[in-house]
């Protein structure tokens, strides 16, 4: 394991993907860890990260001075390599402005990081202080006009510093750095895969829960799903799974759920058809945020009434992310004992959470799933909102209504994945204002809604640009759908980007 500390920099999840990456598997800890704990960690090398402080301000992060005396290699980057310099008793100077952009390096040395490179290299700076003079016993690997030591080394402490990101793509040769230090200097072997990861969760999710019972609530989402089959994996029949159906599901999903998990995983899933309560909250309101809230509490109490009924419950899984944890800047090891995190479960349930995906990215937890026989449909299936239908009929929500955004947005699905273009489009779906407009069928005048056909390109739903679907597949789903679909005599396609427009309409 490659160990990255972290001190701020907006790159440090790039590093660990970089060397996960290679096949050698990475952590992003918080600075703050004790030289202790690492020894006990026992990572093959450490990467100090960047960060926004400088090493001169009184409250600017720093770490555990002894992970230095470890005997683990140490690779500083920009920062990192200034709070090793400082540290090691060479020269950092403040600086008044930052240098950020592509910048030119020239060897000075023949440093293992740098083997078989070209001597001028494009690198890629972001940094208001610099090392002017190196520690004594470090030499100076190389420099550019701006920055006398853009890379120094001590080969015999196995200590480097780089003034530059290596794990920004910019960094003409910078894959190569953190190749050369992760199985060059530390000797990483790079056979970390997927399989060996389940092994290893297995066996670490074995010994934490023992006999004890695991509680978790499984949507048919990627995450939930994934979490569910890993935590089966390891402890079988001590998981069990809810699953409320809050009746705004697209066309079988709930089934297809079921079928997936009870009949092909032999899980223990409780199916809760909550349709009847959530219809009845959802009778009269329009505002969608209200919706949202009816929905989001209901779904809390219905999981609530069902988990309390359990009895015996120690741990509740949840599909967490490596990204959620790093985003929302909390310590990376996670060990808090709170039901907060699901919102409101009674007061004297106490779980402990059983995060096991809490160290995957997206890209890694779908490869997980693969790996675990979760199908392909599950796997990648698109981004779906907790609300569900529910925001996709706009205003009041009525059975006939949702019915119809069901039946018309699978027949949006049955084509897209005809076209071949599931993979291309990042989300899809209809939805269904609440107009009413003319038209006519055979010779008869209809009166009836209009159903929206919303398609967007995405990397991660921040913002998204409008899907460009072939005129003719759009013929074919707005045919099928007037055709198939009762009192829908009119369908538009959505061509507004985020922002302005939301990916919902509401
Ligand atoms: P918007 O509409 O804000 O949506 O552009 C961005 C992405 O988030 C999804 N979304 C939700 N996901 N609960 C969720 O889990 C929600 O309440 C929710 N609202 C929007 C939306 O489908 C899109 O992928």
């Amino acid at each position: 394991m490659i160990l990255v500390l972290d001190f701020g920099s907006q790159y440090n999840q790039l590093i660990t993907r970089r060397i996960r990456e290679f096949g050698v598997y990475s952590e992003l800890h918080s600075h703050r860890l004790t030289a202790e704990t690492i020894k006990m960690m026992n990572p093959k090398g450490i990467i100090l990260s960047g960060g926004p402080h400088s090493v001169y301000d009184e409250n600017s992060f720093r770490c555990d001075k002894e992970i230095f005396d470890l005997g683990i290699p140490v690779l500083g980057i920009c920062y990192g390599m200034q709070l090793m310099t400082q540290h090691f008793g060479g020269n950092v100077r403040r600086a008044q402005d930052r240098e950020y952009g592509k910048a030119d390096i020239q060897l000075a040395t023949s440093s293992v990081l740098f083997k078989e490179t070209p001597n001028t290299q494009t690198v890629w700076m972001s940094h208001g202080d610099k090392v002017i003079e190196p520690p004594a016993g470090f030499a100076i690997d190389a420099t550019s006009t701006s920055t006398p030591v853009a890379a120094f080394s001590n080969p015999e402490k196995d200590l480097y510093g780089v003034q530059f990101h290596p794990e920004v793509r910019n960094t003409e040769y910078g894959n190569h750095l953190l190749k050369q230090f992760v199985f060059d200097v530390c000797g990483a072997s790079g056979d970390w895969t997927m399989e060996n990861f389940v092994d290893q969760e297995v066996e670490k999710i074995q010994a934490k829960v023992g006999d004890k019972k695991v509680l978790c609530a499984l949507s048919g989402g990627v995450d939930s799903s994934v979490v569910a089959a890993l935590i089966h994996k390891a402890i079988g029949d001590q998981l069990t799974c809810i699953f409320v159906d809050h009746g705004l599901l697209r066309k079988n999903e709930g089934d297809m759920v079921m079928e997936t998990f009870r009949d092909g995983f032999q899980m223990n899933i409780i199916r809760v058809d909550a349709e009847e309560r959530f219809l009845s909250k959802l009778r009269g309101v329009s505002d969608p945020e209200q919706k949202r809230k009816i929905i989001g509490n209901e779904f809390i109490y219905v999981f609530d009434d069902e988990a309390e009924k359990l009895k015996d419950i120690d741990f509740l899984a949840q599909g967490t992310l490596y990204t959620d944890i790093v985003e929302s800047g909390t310590e990376t090891a996670q060990t808090i004992k709170s039901h907060h995190n699901v919102g409101g479960l009674p007061e004297n349930m106490q779980f402990e959470l059983l995060e096991p995906l809490n160290t995957l990215f997206k890209d890694e937890v779908r490869a997980l799933g693969i790996e675990l026989g979760v199908p392909e449909e599950v796997v990648w299936r698109q981004p779906f909102p907790g609300p569900g239908l529910g925001i996709r009929v706009l205003g009041e929500v009525t059975e006939e209504k949702i019915e119809i955004v069901r039946e018309s947005d699978a027949i949006l699905r049955e084509e897209v994945k005809h076209a071949g273009l599931e993979r291309d489009i990042w989300q899809y779906f209809t939805v269904l204002p609440d107009i009413r407009s003319v038209g006519v069928m055979g010779d008869t005048r209809t009166y009836d809604y209009t159903i929206g056909i919303r398609a967007v390109t995405s990397i991660d739903g921040m913002t998204s640009d409008w899907a460009r679907i072939p005129w003719e597949v759009l013929e074919k789903i707005s045919t099928r759908i007037v055709n198939e679909v009762d009192h829908i005599n009119r369908v538009v396609y959505d061509i507004t980007s985020k922002p302005p427009a939301t990916i919902e309409w509401e």
